[in-house]
């Protein structure tokens, strides 16, 4: 059989100039030159090093496996370099994301969220990476339910031999730390009404049914539970394989036309539509937003990535597919701008705002305290 392949992301924020708004170039050059070592030490096989927003996110791949001790430590040894010269420089909220104190053997809990897939590479293997900034997890739940639920959206479901064998979704529970895995078509219905509270589930992963192993992974990793209180949101990533019997990248990309509405944005606190951009355009600016997500292709070529940069570029250099770059998607930005702004009209008030429960882990309880030895008994 052959090696399997492991294509892992591991993403952080920690630290932005001005804001929460977008990573100092030199802490991304820092990352860059520690992934190369990597590669020079035989961790790696090659990298991808980019943003989105405030996230600096890792792009890795290796012959390790999942959950890898020495790619972890890898990605946190970066995220903590980066954080040192965001710390010199002191940028705001430098080290965010680096929860624990030290790295303790894998990076799943210490605050920098990670989306992992091993497989056998196909012949021709297209990769995309999601990436998306000032929203939670679950904000993948329903395009990638359209992806691989809906024949309306995904007409592969239909008249593609493999992708109509279904698939399996792995669903988490993020409050509870519980998982399911469920199959569709069979059991659309029951998958969605788990799904459709966004607070609570979110899908992990996607298996193809046909035999192709992983098609999907998010990162699910609650930032805000982690520390129990509110460290910002947790920004995530979703990495899929596309074409020949999993959806193909314009299935994949056809459900961010619409304008959809996502947990996050100002102070995670917020709904606020997502907009589709290029890294270059991911910077938040309208009310810490609106939530973007940004979308790189690359192609898998015996455990290395492939863009668009010239054959036999050295690790670490590449220029991917930026699928959310073009003018045909000014019509979601415009529609998000549009809805975001309605949603800002209701200030502070639901269902501008997240419901009480979700507000949980911001800023609010502490004002609540004060409030509620105030409150008297009506009679
Ligand atoms: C949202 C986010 C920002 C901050 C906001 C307040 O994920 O990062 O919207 O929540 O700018 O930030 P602090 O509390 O650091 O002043
Ligand atoms: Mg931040
Ligand atoms: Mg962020």
């Amino acid at each position: 059989m052959a090696q399997k392949v492991t294509v892992s992301v591991i993403k952080a924020d920690v630290g932005s100039v001005c804001g929460h708004t977008r990573p100092h170039p030199d802490m991304m050059a820092k990352c860059d030159e520690m992934l190369k070592e990597g590669v020079m030490q035989g961790i790696l096989e090659d990298y991808y090093v980019t943003r989105v927003g405030d996230d600096i996110n890792l792009f890795m791949t290796h012959y390790k496996g999942e959950n890898n001790k020495d790619v972890h430590k890898l990605a946190w040894d970066a995220f903590y370099e980066a954080a040192q010269l965001a710390r010199k420089m002191h940028l705001y909220g430098a080290g965010q994301d680096l929860l624990a104190d030290s790295f303790s053997g894998n990076i799943k809990g210490a605050g920098p969220g990670s989306a992992e897939m091993e497989f056998e590479e196909r012949k021709s293997e297209p990769i995309m990476f999601f990436m998306a900034d000032k929203t939670e997890p679950s904000a993948y739940s329903l395009p990638l339910s359209k992806i691989f639920l809906d024949p309306f959206t995904t007409t592969g479901l239909v008249i593609d031999a493999r992708a109509k064998k279904g698939f399996d979704v792995e669903i988490h529970d993020v409050m509870d730390h519980k998982k399911v895995i469920m199959s569709a078509p069979e059991e659309t219905l029951s998958i969605l009404s788990l799904l459709g509270d966004t607070s609570r589930y979110a899908i992990k992963r996607v298996f193809s049914r046909a035999g192709l192993g992983t098609a999907a992974v998010v990162s699910t990793d609650k930032l805000n539970l982690t520390a129990g209180k509110y460290v910002g949101k947790d920004d995530p990533v979703c990495v899929v394989r596309a074409q020949s019997g999993m959806p193909s990248v314009g299935e994949y990309l056809q459900p961010f036309m619409n304008t959809m509405l996502v947990a996050g944005w100002m102070r995670g606190s917020h709904y606020g539509a997502f907009y589709p951009c290029s890294p270059e355009d991911s910077t938040p600016t309208y009310f810490d937003g609106p939530p973007r997500v940004c979308c790189l292709g690359f192609q898998l070529v015996d455990g290395h990535l492939q863009g668009l940069e010239p054959m036999g570029s050295a690790p670490g250099v590449h220029v991917p597919v930026d699928y959310f770059k073009g003018a045909e998607w000014d019509y979601v930005r415009n529609n998000a701008v549009k809805a975001s702004k309605f949603m800002r009209t209701h200030g502070s008030f639901m269902p501008a705002v997240l419901g009480p429960e979700e507000m949980e882990y911001t800023s609010r309880p502490e004002v609540l305290k004060e409030l509620t030895k105030r409150m008297e008994n009506l009679d």
